[in-house]
């Protein structure tokens, strides 16, 4: 089964004036495209490894046959990314954000662990401002189940070290480069607009450990 473009849930101007329209599409149906192009191309050199889910693929990347090592790690975490990234992200009028704010299990955890929702803001944004180059800003769960910031380089996926995402910003130019052109912080501002909460609430209960 080859990987296909997922389906988004919103149209490409729905993340107005936060997101712009033409840059919805290109990343959507260029760059992401891409990237499940040239992972199915590499998947096809090794059919037996193309029934794992992308996560599977990148969570278990050093039994991925060397040739196609690197490809997985650069394209499948492309696919997983934005796979990922568009599921996060409605409209600003939509009540999945939540009024801008996470819902009750994911806000607990956060004021446990940064203290307060404006702190936890103020991390993400850091992190995200000071990245250096292509890569993401992450919320994940990490292997001992504390929630952690950080970013990764290029299309580097938290699932290649056992982190389990739960909030992310893709920071490649592509991401906002039309409208924001070298002004980073004002799409990483613009983020926090059309976020949806109630995604990442679910992608935070089914972080947790089973027991
Ligand atoms: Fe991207």
């Amino acid at each position: 089964m080859a990987y296909t473009l997922p389906k988004l849930n919103y149209n490409y101007e729905d993340l107005e004036p936060y997101i712009d329209a033409k840059t919805m599409e290109i990343h959507y149906t260029k760059h992401h495209q891409a990237y499940i192009d040239n992972l199915n191309k590499a998947i096809a050199l090794h059919p037996e490894f193309e029934n794992y889910s992308v996560e599977t693929l990148l969570a278990s990347i050093n039994s991925i046959p060397e040739d196609i090592r690197t490809i997985v790690r650069n394209h499948g975490g492309g696919h997983a990314n934005h796979s990922f990234f568009w599921e996060i992200l409605c409209p600003a009028q939509s009540p999945k954000t939540n009024n801008h704010l996470p819902k009750e299990n994911l806000n607990a955890a956060i004021i446990k662990t940064f203290n307060s929702f404006e702190e936890f803001k103020n991390k993400f944004s850091d992190v995200a401002k000071s990245h250096f180059g292509s890569g993401w800003a992450w919320l994940v769960l990490d292997t001992n189940n504390n929630l952690k910031i950080y970013s990764t380089l290029n299309q580097d996926s938290p699932y290649l070290t056992g982190d389990i995402p739960i909030l992310g910003l893709d920071l490649w130019e592509h991401a906002y480069y039309l409208k924001y052109q070298n002004r980073r912080a004002e799409y990483i501002e613009a983020f926090w607009n059309i976020i949806n909460w109630e995604k990442v609430e679910e992608n935070f209960l089914k972080s947790q450990p089973k027991n």
